[in-house]
């Protein structure tokens, strides 16, 4: 087991295993698209299982593959295998957009995954293009309902709420949850550097307009890492969460560290701090990673500096593309 300089144990890791993307999200990334990593900076699907295989005897316990898109990445189906079969790793899951999900669903569960997080902004086709530029919609419904249909459970689907976007679209969200046994999460929009000019709305205010329609009940946290707060809505047996990184900082049970596909680690998500330890992991060389990584760890910022009430000043210059939520 690791802690870190204020007593947080630190037993999940996050593993962008691409920087690419088959959309565009106007909060993350350019119609252009970013410049991504070159093929000699990623790091190999060995390197990965070596790195999250030395994390892991250090006292990661949790992984979470992310992206850009983790779906796009060659040969994601063995690395998930891999590390679903390290004995000191008790949970593995993903976060995708969906898009490629029809055709990879059953893989994903054969190979260990057994909860996967979907991204989805709205519910609406034509939003969906405006807001991903990209003409899927269709291919996320599908993949979310094969996903379904084969059991991945829990499924959860992240929403960025955005003002004038998708706050609208909170209660037909809350519906397309029960419907379909799904649950939602919406999260605070968060000022990025390629954020565009998107408008933040509040957790508050997302929950009062769901309230014209639902009691909410708030749930006891059944695990106090998540920074997820969930509320059962009553006559239901459903549940929704939010996640509100602008207005309840999390920072005080934060168990996280993140590494990107190029191997640099990054220990809090709005800091412009990382570490490249590349060269460690490409060599394979146990013995200085783990050194590192616990200095790195000791390194951990107590808290980030994000609020409402500056979002619109202090724009953090981090690429999400990059690291992955
Ligand atoms: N604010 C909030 N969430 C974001 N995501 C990407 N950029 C932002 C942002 N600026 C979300 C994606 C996905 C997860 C990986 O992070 O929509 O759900
Ligand atoms: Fe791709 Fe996710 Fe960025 Fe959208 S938010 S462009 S799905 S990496």
């Amino acid at each position: 087991m690791i802690t870190d300089n204020f007593n947080r144990k630190i037993n999940y890791l996050r593993i962008s295993v691409t920087d690419k993307c088959n959309l565009r999200c106007l909060y993350c990334m350019p119609e252009t698209g970013v410049k991504l990593f070159s093929h000699n900076e990623i790091l190999s699907i060995e390197d990965i299982l070596f790195f999250v295989k030395t994390a892991s005897e250090i006292g990661v316990e949790k992984i979470r593959l992310t992206g850009g898109e983790p779906l796009i990445r060659k040969n994601i189906f063995h690395l998930i295998s891999q590390i679903a079969s390290l004995p000191k790793i008790k949970d593995i899951s993903l976060t995708t957009n969906g898009v490629l999900l029809k055709d990879s669903a059953q893989q994903l569960l054969d190979s260990g995954i057994k909860r996967i997080n979907i991204s989805l902004d709205t519910l609406k086709r034509d939003k969906f293009l405006f807001i991903t530029r990209r003409d899927l919609f269709d291919n996320v419904i599908e993949g979310i309902s094969e996903a379904v249909k084969i059991g991945l459970n829990p499924l959860k689907i992240n929403v960025v709420a955005i003002k004038n976007f998708n706050h609208n679209e909170v209660i037909d969200f809350v519906d397309f949850g029960i419907q379909n046994n799904l649950f939602i999460r919406f999260i605070e929009f968060m000022p990025f550097g390629n954020s565009h000019d998107l408008r933040f709305i509040s957790k508050r205010e997302l929950i009062d307009i769901l309230q014209s329609k639902y009691s909410l009940i708030e749930e006891p946290s059944s695990d106090l890492n998540s920074p997820s707060k969930n509320y059962k809505i009553s006559g239901t047996e459903n549940v929704v969460g939010f996640i509100s990184p602008m207005t309840e900082h999390f920072c005080k049970n934060c168990n996280r560290l993140r590494v990107t596909s190029n191997g640099e680690i990054k220990t809090c998500l709005f800091s412009d701090k990382s570490y490249n330890l590349s060269d460690a992991i490409k060599k394979h060389d146990k013995d200085y990673l783990i050194n590192k990584l616990t200095s790195v760890i000791k390194e951990k910022p107590e808290k980030h500096f994000l609020s409402i009430n500056d979002y619109k000043f202090k724009k953090c210059q981090n690429e999400m593309s990059k690291i992955g939520g």
